[in-house]
């Protein structure tokens, strides 16, 4: 009789925020776990699931019956997905789910899913009964690589995103990459985008090895496990050296101060994912920085061939519909980023590129200078 393949054992990243402090358990099927390592963790524990309806229809299930396997109670609270449910009133309909089930200060909130239900249901933990623990079980590439870790949770305004919101920090992420093999391959590569912004602002081997490596990212081989791996690590490094963002901790807004206008210029709709609008800021970025002359045009072409080679979008050109209906002009986009919560005091804050690795946080950037760069962008022919 042959041995069953010995699974990879799940890789281990810390998040050294003392007592705040936590673990994200990464690996192919770790998902399987959750009841043991919940259990471990707060023994007698209830728990509540929030997801949105796609995730749900994949891996409620299988979430539901590692806690059963545990004999951890739990109930499930679901939400359509997309953005429209962080708002006031995707977090009252949670809440008062939360109070319905008898979620008390010392049970646990898990947040199955992306981006939209890691924010919700974090800031949804926080507030009720003044603050309740919360576990993230990331199912998106961009949750698992960025928004499950480092606290940030929150909902959007009607005047803006992510306008309402607190610091609360996961007490555990279980970030499973065999349940991103269910997800789009459009989202799969927005999410791809924030992969390599590590890569780019700090660690050009890593940048070395996404270029090799990617199509196996993809394909759901090893090289998975290790692109989350150490983008987690490198996000875990930059938070516990700056958990409420008053430093270095802008370095991982590398494309989103362009990003972010973008966004906001197509409607936040599907012309532009998040992602998408972040590969488009981070080539815009480099390009910037070539501009000011602190970066070799070699490197931008790096950039720009790389995240093309990934499927992503890499001009203005290439937003979804710019022919027809545009993205706005120069200045249009400069008042969106005026907009944007990184900015202080009408300064911009912009992360440039001195090299592949080397991302540098400029806080006084001349806005004309800008929408000069911009506007030759947008003239340029696609
Ligand atoms: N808190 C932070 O630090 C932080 C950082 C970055 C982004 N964000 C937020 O994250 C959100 C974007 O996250 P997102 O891109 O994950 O969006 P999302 O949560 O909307 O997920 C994208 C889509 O993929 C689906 N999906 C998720 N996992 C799936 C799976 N395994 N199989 C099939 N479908 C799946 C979802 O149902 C949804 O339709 C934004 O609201 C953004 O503001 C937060
Ligand atoms: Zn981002």
């Amino acid at each position: 009789m042959t041995a069953p393949l010995k699974a990879v054992d799940p890789i281990t990243v810390d998040v050294a925020l003392g007592e705040r402090a936590y673990d994200i358990v990464i690996g192919r099927g770790v998902l399987a776990s959750l009841g043991e390592r919940i259990a471990a963790l707060r023994p007698g524990v209830r728990t509540a699931i929030v997801t949105d309806r796609t995730v749900a229809t994949h891996w409620l299930e299988p979430a539901e019956a590692a806690l059963a396997q545990a004999g951890i109670p739990t109930t499930r609270i679901v939400v359509e997905e997309g953005e429209g449910s962080k708002t006031y009133a995707g977090l009252a309909k949670v809440s008062e789910a939360l109070i319905a089930a008898r979620i008390e200060r010392n049970d646990l909130v898990i947040a199955l899913g992306g981006g939209v239900v890691g924010d919700l249901a974090g800031f949804a933990a926080a507030i009720l009964r003044r603050g309740v623990d919360f576990v993230q079980v990331p199912t998106s590439l961009l949750a698992q690589v960025d928004s499950s870790v480092g606290g940030k949770t929150g909902i959007n305004s009607p005047q803006g995103k992510n306008l309402l919101g607190a610091f609360h920090q996961p007490v555990l992420v279980i970030a499973d990459t065999a349940v991103l093999d269910t997800l789009s391959p459009r989202q799969f590569r927005a999410g791809y985008a924030e992969v390599a912004k590590y890569g780019l602002l700090g660690d050009a081997g890593f940048f070395t090895w996404l270029e090799a490596n990617h199509a196996d990212i993809v394909k759901g081989g090893p090289a998975r496990e290790h692109a989350v791996a150490t983008s987690c690590r490198a996000k875990a490094a930059i938070v516990a050296r700056d958990e409420r963002e008053t430093g270095d901790r802008a370095l991982l807004n590398l494309g989103h101060t362009f990003g972010h206008a973008l966004e906001a210029a197509t409607g936040f709709s599907d012309r532009l994912f998040h992602g998408e609008g972040v590969a488009v800021g981070m080539v815009l970025a480099a390009q910037f920085s070539a501009e000011l002359g602190m970066l070799p045009a070699s490197d931008v072409e790096r950039v720009v061939h790389h995240l093309a080679a990934a499927g992503l979008p890499t001009h203005l050109q290439d937003i979804a519909g710019f022919a027809q209906e545009g993205i706005g002009d120069a200045d249009s986009l400069m008042a969106l980023m005026a907009q944007d919560k990184k900015v202080k005091r009408g300064k911009l804050t912009f992360v440039l590129l001195e090299a592949i690795g080397r991302a540098v946080i400029a806080r006084d950037v001349d806005p004309s200078r800008v929408r000069d760069f911009l506007q030759a962008k947008l003239q340029r022919r696609a």
